[in-house]
């Protein structure tokens, strides 16, 4: 069913499983000043010890080889690299340590995927004006050409960007997130259209510096839901449907993989909004500068992040409150048919990947997609015998073996959300996504494979070889 190279992995985050916050000339990210601040997190947890993965990489590392992974995506800390953000000063214990990380993969068979950048920006470059700040572009791009020269023999597989609908709405319009910004209506709008120049700046670096010698891919991670109508007779449905996938997953893909811009759709909804508003002759949208290389073309491959599904239902309409939600004037509802995992926001729907793979490969001219997370929680009471993950790691992986078989969908890869349990941004500890356990309350931090583990290692076997 799977295509002989298919790449099964599981994924982690720099700051989710890493700790070692201050250790050997680290600096501060935003999730450290985040977490630091009464309030913001679940019981106030941090990631300052997390897996501590700093010092216990070999224990990830076991795991990594127990479930027979052939393939591990992680993130580099940009400031345990560069601890001011920029590239005057390196801090070599960094460097040592992703050394480390991908030389003890490679030697184990095992390809990294890295990511650049999983919402951790240097404090030291938020204090500057972060995301909000023009010049962050370029200075993402030195980060980026910086770990393309350090990394890029090994790496063949680079995200620049984990999730920037994620990073702007949460951080910079709910303020759920680091830096926990309420600034509704502009400022994800200002920050996403930063992170698309940033991604974009990095790509081309990498496609006219790089590529030659190194032969890798670049992408970004794009997460988005499979959405369908609510009432698939309703036409008001149907359009706020639409308007929800522009505000989506069309905010980032459009402009890398069909225009060059923004959707039709949220470029008309923004400007119009804006200019009731008052916003004189300026759009709270950003627009693409012309003096800049265009962002169209610049993902090698399409890496989709997929948790769940919704269906939409007509939106309330435009108020005076000025806000993404209003703009977007779509109401979402999850099926009552849909079993939730753990956390709210998580129904189950494992077919919505097929579909929305499906959508992928008609929209965006068929590219090569990896799924780059997926994976399912547990809250409250934990168990190791987790019947119910196992099962949807069965479900899911069936769907994406349809996807490629019966819909052609040219899938090249797998890649669990997680491998271990880990800090879950505002949830803290609290919402685990696991493959193996993780003892919070030892100090040595064990490690357990829970049977979802088993589960997916037993799957990775049968098909690994299987042609
Ligand atoms: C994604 C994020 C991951 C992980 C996951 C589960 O948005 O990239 O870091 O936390 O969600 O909520």
């Amino acid at each position: 069913m799977f295509p002989r190279d298919f790449a099964w992995g599981a994924g982690t985050a720099a700051y989710q499983v890493e700790g070692g916050w201050q250790a050997d000339g680290k600096g501060p990210s935003i999730w450290d000043t985040f977490c630091h601040e009464k309030g913001r997190v679940f019981g106030d947890q941090s990631g300052d010890v997390a897996c501590n993965s700093y010092e216990l990489w070999e224990k990830d590392l076991g795991c990594i080889r127990q479930l027979g992974l052939t393939h591990y995506r992680f993130s580099l800390s940009w400031s345990r690299l560069l601890p001011d953000g920029t590239t005057k000063h390196v801090n070599q214990k960094g460097v040592q340590y992703y050394n480390k990380v991908i030389d003890d993969l490679l030697a184990c068979n095992v390809s990294p995927m890295v990511t650049l950048y999983h919402f951790d920006l240097p404090q030291a470059l938020q204090d500057q004006g972060g995301w909000k700040s023009p010049s962050i572009a370029s200075l993402f791009d030195s980060y980026a050409k910086f770990c393309f020269q350090t990394f890029g023999n090994r790496v063949k597989l680079w995200i620049t960007i984990n999730e920037p609908y994620v990073c702007a709405k949460l951080g910079h319009e709910d303020g759920i997130h680091a830096p926990g910004l309420k600034e509704p209506g502009v400022t994800a709008y200002l920050v996403g259209h930063n992170m698309l120049r940033a991604h974009s700046m990095a790509w081309h670096s990498y496609n006219s510096d790089y590529r030659t010698a190194q032969k890798g891919w670049v992408s970004l991670a794009i997460n988005s839901d499979w959405v369908e109508p609510l009432d698939t007779q309703c036409k008001e449905d149907s359009a706020a449907t639409e308007r929800y996938l522009a505000f989506t997953l069309g905010w980032f893909s459009w402009p890398v993989f069909v225009t060059g811009d923004y959707p039709e759709i949220m470029r008309s909804a923004v400007d119009s909004e804006s200019k009731k508003q008052g916003y004189n002759g300026t759009s709270r949208l950003p627009i693409f500068s012309k003096d800049e290389p265009t962002v169209l073309g610049t993902a090698d491959f399409f890496a989709l992040n997929y948790y769940t599904s919704r269906k939409v239902k007509q939106g309330e309409g435009r108020g005076n409150v000025l806000c993404m939600k209003s703009d977007r004037d779509a109401g979402e509802v999850l099926d009552p048919s849909w079993p939730i995992c753990g956390v709210s926001w998580l129904a189950v729907v494992p077919d919505g990947l097929r579909k929305l793979l499906k959508y992928i490969k008609e929209t965006f001219n068929n590219p090569a997609v990896y799924i780059t997370e997926n994976g399912f929680s547990q809250v409250g009471l934990l168990q190791i015998e987790d019947d119910q993950r196992s099962k949807f790691y069965k479900d899911t992986i069936l769907e994406v073996g349809k996807a490629i078989n019966e819909d052609g969908v040219n899938v090249r890869g797998y890649f669990a959300w997680t491998l271990l349990d880990n800090f879950e941004w505002a949830d803290g500890y609290s919402v685990r996504f696991g493959l193996y356990h993780v003892d919070f309350e030892d100090e040595t931090l064990n490690r357990t494979i829970y049977q979802s583990g088993r589960e997916y290692a037993k799957i990775i076997s049968k098909h690994k070889f299987s042609l």
